[in-house]
């Protein structure tokens, strides 16, 4: 099985976790794409979306499903997004696809977080993957240095614009052995507006695609 057949895979298995007659929360990303259009032609009821960005937004309008604005709604039973890594503990790194700061806030309504990934996501620290930063721009440089300071380097995301018309640090070269240490501090620091571990906010359980099938990971 190659990756998209793995995402296509656990596109499939998140289907166990959506709610009839409810709302769902729904991420970003390829693995998302996946289920989104396994959601769709599932023919499952459900009371409509909120979405983490635009891009999802359209992609589940486009198969007919409604989307509610976050602001709209007072929680929601369950949020199914990707991760760009996710450690045995359920940290992730997440904002490979910049929609880092709704994935967020969809996340922190909802009760159950179920992060779909390939196998090749698990990791057993995080920070190989360039960690993802949502930034006023004014404050970038003093952000990169910062970073440098714990020993990462910072590089603006070129040609990116968020949905929130900001812009996006990568920071390389950080072995992220506390992460919730990690969300702690970088939130402190102004202007940035969310770092994209999600440590307060980690996976209540995860569905690994893997050649042999899929694994579920509780946290
Ligand atoms: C977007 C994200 C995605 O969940 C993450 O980048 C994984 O994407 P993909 O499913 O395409 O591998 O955090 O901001």
């Amino acid at each position: 099985m190659n990756q998209d057949e793995l995402k296509a895979q656990v596109g499939r298995a998140a289907l166990d976790y959506v709610v009839d007659g409810e709302l769902i929360g729904v991420g970003t990303g390829s693995t998302v794409d996946c289920f989104i259009d396994a959601l769709a032609a599932s023919g499952r009821r459900i009371a409509g979306a909120v979405s983490s960005s635009v891009a999802s937004a359209a992609r589940l309008n486009a198969h007919g499903i409604r989307v509610l604005e976050a602001g709209e709604v007072e929680a929601l039973p369950v949020y199914i997004d990707g991760a760009d890594e996710i450690d045995p503990r359920g940290f992730m790194i997440k904002g490979g696809g910049a929609a880092l700061t709704r994935e967020k806030i969809v996340a922190d309504l909802a009760e159950c977080f179920v992060c779909i990934a390939d196998a090749s996501k698990l990791v057993d620290v995080l920070g190989r993957f360039a960690l993802p930063v949502e930034v006023v721009p004014m404050a970038a440089r003093r952000i990169a240095r910062r970073f440098a300071a714990l020993g990462g380097q910072a590089r603006v995301r070129q040609g990116v614009t968020t949905d929130n018309g900001l812009i996006i640090l990568d920071v390389s070269g950080l072995a992220i052995t506390d992460p919730l240490a990690l969300e702690t501090e970088v939130n402190q620091w102004p202007g940035v507006v969310t770092v994209g571990v999600f440590a307060r906010h980690r996976a209540s359980l995860c569905l690994l695609g893997t050649p042999e099938g899929v694994r579920t990971l509780r946290f």
